[in-house]
C-alpha cells in the first residue's frame, strides 16, 4: 500500500480548496511558534490583525501554516483583487524574473514600464493626453503627486479631508487625518497641509431632511468656504481626496460633493488629485471610482490592486502637469521595477478580460442584500454603505448613535476565531469593512457573512 504524504507546502492560487475549514484553534501551534519568533524579531509597531501565518492563498481563501483555511474578506487590504497567485500573474512574474530583475528604469529602460504607463493612460478617466510615472507604494505615489502639483502650480498649500488616509511617510502622515495609530508621537509633520470637512452623509450634520440628505454640493460649499477663508486659492497647489475613503471608514461622499470640488479646483488653478489607492482597479464596480460621477481628475494615484500583490504604484495625469517637472526630478531606485511591471501588465489584462469589473458589482449586490437584512434586524448596525466589492457596516450604540468600537472589535475577533479574515476601519474604529478578492465565489461570501451574522448575534447583550 502506498501512503501519500501530505506535501510540505501547499500550492497557492485558485486551485486551493475553496472552503472554510478549521483544523486547530486560531492561532494553531505553528502560528503560535511564529508569533513568538515575531515578537522577538519584529518591533511591536508592526502589528498583526490576525494571529496567523499564511502558507498559501488563492481564489477567496488563505491557508495558514497549521492547515486552517480562512475566508479572505480583506485581500491584504484591497490588493489581491485579481486573486492571490493568479496564474497569469505567476506566469508573467516567472518569465520576467528569469530574464532580468532590475536595471533601474531611470538608468536603462525596459518595455514593461512603458506598457504599464500606456495602460494607465488609456484606462484612467479623461480623454486627454496623459503621462504616468511609477513608484513603489501608495504613500510614495501620493507624495509624488503633491510634488508634481506644487511644481506645476508654483504654489505650496495642500488640502486633505477629514477622515482621509494617504499613508505613513512624513508628508502623507500630515495628509492623513487620524492620530492613533498612524501619527501619534511621530511628528512634527510636513508643513502647508490643511484639512477641510468631508461629506460623510451618516455623520456630517447635513442630514436634515430628505432634500438635504444627498446634497453633496452643500457639503462641498462648506469645504470650499473654509478653504477660501483659511488658505486661499492663490496659495493652494492641490486638493487630495479619496473618492470613497478607505481607512477613514468607507465614507461615500454624497452625490455632487466631488464634482463640485473638482469644478471649483478647475476654476481656481488648483490641481485635483484623486487618491484611488484603495478604490482603484475594479474594486468599486468601475475600473476607477471616479468614473461613478464622471469625474476626470487632473492626477490620479493608484497602487494596491495594480499588480496582483507585487509592490507598484503610479501617478497618472494630464500631460502638461506631469511634464512640468524637470528631467531627473522624478524617480527612485526601484520605482516601476520590471517584475512588478510584468505582474501589473498581467493583472490589468485580467481586470479587462476576465469580467472582474462586473464581478465586483455582483459581489457588492450579494453583500448589500445580506447586510441590509442584518441592519433591519439589529439596531446596532447604524449604516451600511459602499460600492461594488468595497462595502462596510458602521456599528453604533442604538440609543445614542455613538460609535461602538468595542463591539466592532468583538465582532471582528469572533469572525477571526471562526475562520474569516475581517478588517475594521474608521476614524472612530467602528466600521467593519469588506474587501474580498474579486475571485471569491458566492458560496464563500455567503458562508463568511453567516459567520459575521453569528458574531453579531453572539455579541447582543
Ligand atoms: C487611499 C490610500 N492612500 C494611500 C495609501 C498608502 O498606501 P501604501 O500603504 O501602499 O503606502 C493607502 C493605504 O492603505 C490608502 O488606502
Amino acid at each position: 500500500m502506498t501512503v501519500t504524504a501530505e506535501p510540505e507546502t501547499v500550492r497557492g492560487g485558485p486551485g486551493l480548496r475553496q472552503q472554510r475549514e478549521l483544523v486547530t484553534a486560531i492561532p494553531g501551534p505553528r502560528s503560535q511558534e511564529l508569533l513568538a519568533r515575531k515578537s522577538a524579531a519584529v518591533p511591536k509597531g508592526v502589528g498583526l490583525t490576525l494571529p496567523i501565518f499564511v502558507e498559501a492563498a488563492g481564489g477567496g481563501v488563505l491557508r495558514d501554516v497549521d492547515g486552517n483555511t480562512l475566508i479572505d474578506f480583506g485581500s491584504g487590504i484591497a490588493v489581491t483583487g485579481v486573486g492571490n497567485s493568479a496564474p497569469a500573474v505567476v506566469d508573467a512574474v516567472t518569465a520576467q524574473v528569469a530574464q532580468f530583475t532590475h536595471t533601474c528604469f531611470t538608468i536603462t529602460g525596459y518595455e514593461g514600464y512603458v506598457e504599464v504607463a500606456e495602460a494607465l493612460n488609456r484606462l484612467t478617466p479623461g480623454d486627454f493626453d496623459k503621462r504616468t510615472a511609477l513608484f513603489n507604494s501608495g504613500a510614495e505615489a501620493v507624495e509624488n503627486a503633491v510634488k508634481i502639483a506644487r511644481h506645476f502650480t508654483g504654489k505650496q498649500a495642500v488640502v486633505a479631508f477629514d477622515h482621509g488616509y494617504h499613508g505613513r511617510t512624513n508628508l502623507t502622515m500630515a495628509l492623513t487625518a487620524k492620530s492613533m495609530p498612524y501619527k501619534s508621537g511621530f511628528g512634527p509633520f510636513a508643513p502647508e497641509v490643511y484639512r477641510a470637512p468631508m461629506s460623510y452623509p451618516y455623520r456630517d450634520g447635513l442630514l436634515m431632511g430628505e432634500a438635504q440628505a444627498n446634497d453633496g454640493a452643500a457639503a462641498a460649499r462648506r469645504a470650499i468656504v473654509q478653504i477660501e477663508k483659511q488658505i486661499g486659492a492663490a496659495n493652494l497647489a492641490a486638493l487630495v481626496i479619496e473618492p470613497i475613503q478607505g481607512e477613514g471608514g468607507f465614507v461615500v461622499p454624497a452625490e455632487g460633493f466631488l464634482p463640485t470640488l473638482l469644478a471649483w479646483a478647475r476654476e481656481n488653478g488648483v490641481v485635483f488629485i484623486a487618491d484611488e489607492v484603495q478604490t482603484g482597479f475594479a474594486r468599486t464596480g468601475d475600473f476607477f471610482a471616479c468614473e461613478h460621477e464622471g469625474l476626470e481628475p487632473d492626477l490620479i494615484v493608484t497602487a494596491k490592486g495594480i499588480a496582483g500583490g507585487l509592490p507598484l504604484s503610479a501617478v497618472t495625469g494630464r500631460a502638461e502637469i506631469m511634464d512640468s517637472a524637470h528631467a531627473g526630478g522624478l524617480g527612485g531606485t526601484y520605482g516601476g521595477n520590471p517584475i512588478a511591471c510584468a505582474a501589473a501588465v498581467a493583472t490589468i489584462r485580467s481586470f479587462e478580460e476576465d469580467g472582474l469589473v462586473e464581478r465586483a458589482r455582483a459581489i457588492g449586490e450579494q453583500f448589500l442584500a445580506r447586510l441590509t437584512e442584518l441592519k433591519r434586524a439589529d439596531a446596532r448596525v447604524g449604516d451600511i454603505r459602499g460600492r461594488g466589492a468595497m462595502v462596510a457596516l458602521e456599528l453604533v450604540d442604538p440609543t445614542t448613535g455613538d460609535p461602538d468600537a468595542a463591539l466592532t472589535a468583538a465582532v471582528a475577533a469572533k469572525a477571526h476565531a471562526a475562520g474569516v479574515v475581517l478588517l475594521t476601519c474608521g476614524t472612530y474604529g467602528n466600521v467593519i469593512r469588506f474587501l474580498p478578492p474579486l475571485t471569491i465565489d458566492d458560496a464563500l461570501i455567503a458562508d463568511g457573512l453567516d459567520v459575521v451574522a453569528t458574531a453579531l448575534a453572539e455579541t447582543a447583550s
